[in-house]
């Protein structure tokens, strides 16, 4: 069994580095609903129907172990897939996400005010806001939709994504710590530490997943013993455009993305 990763684009491959960085052995498939992006724009109903869709096909290429490596997706669908829709249709898989390891890091420093940057598919579920509260009910946490972002960022136009970041990044006032809750905004983290004043921390995804994740085998053996460990990285998306190659090649040199049948 491999371990598979899904996001709606690209944004998920900064996570899938920090994994393979992090556990080089295991086998990973990438899968990309390049087709349907953006998933922050989408209705709850688009949003659980593509993620299901995506789950079902990791769950045809034999992976045992997927992580939603998209906030939009794990916020509107995780919970409906891991007591409905896993219970049932495979019930040996585990289909994890990315914003409770993120809520649990965001919390570690002694932060009082925590801003939360995500689509706005993610903002309007206010999972973030949520999920801090069962934590530290006390927080005072500041959710704002970045809907700019994600196709800039898709689109190779870092110049327009910079921009858009100083812009949002100005929605924060006086914070502790912003969560970048969407899997596109590692790749513009530095920008937000440049932004931002000093004594607020930039809580990224692509710093915190694979320590979380090899924790997560570490605490589940029954799933790790059953992961194949051959080193490989196959990266799938639904639809192929030629700069997807390019984008791709920034972290992961020589891959070759395939469209997935
Ligand atoms: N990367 C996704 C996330 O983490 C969202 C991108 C999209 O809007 O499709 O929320």
């Amino acid at each position: 069994m491999k371990i598979g990763v899904f996001d709606s684009g690209l944004g998920g491959l900064v996570i899938t580095k920090a994994f393979v960085e992090a556990m080089p052995e295991y086998d990973y498939i990438y899968y990309g609903d390049t087709m349907h992006l953006p998933y922050g724009e989408k209705t709850q109903e688009q949003i659980l129907f593509y993620t299901i869709d995506a789950i079902k096909y990791l769950i045809s290429q034999n992976c045992g172990l997927i992580i939603i490596a998209c906030n939009t997706a794990t916020s509107i669908a995780l919970r409906y897939l891991q007591q409905r829709f896993i219970p049932t249709f495979a019930p040996d898989i585990k289909v994890l996400g990315v914003v409770i390891p993120t809520v649990e890091e965001a919390v570690l420093d002694n932060a009082s005010r925590i801003g939360v940057l995500a689509t706005p598919a993610t903002v309007s579920s206010h999972i973030y806001q949520a999920e801090l509260h069962k934590l530290k009910p006390k927080l005072e946490v500041f959710e704002f939709a970045a809907p700019k972002l994600v196709p800039a960022i898709e689109a190779n136009d870092f110049a327009s994504a910079k921009i858009c970041a100083q812009e949002y990044a100005a929605c924060f006032e006086d914070i502790d710590s912003l969560i970048l809750g969407c899997t596109h905004y590692p790749l513009l983290k530095s920008e937000f530490r440049r932004i931002l004043p000093k004594k607020t921390k930039v809580v990224s995804q692509d710093e915190l997943m694979g320590v979380k994740l090899k924790d997560y085998l570490r605490r589940h053996i029954e799933i790790d013993i059953s992961l194949s460990r051959g080193g490989k990285l196959q990266v799938l998306v639904s639809r192929m455009d030629e700069h997807y190659a390019k984008v791709a090649s920034t972290l992961f040199p020589n891959i070759k993305i395939e469209e997935a049948k």
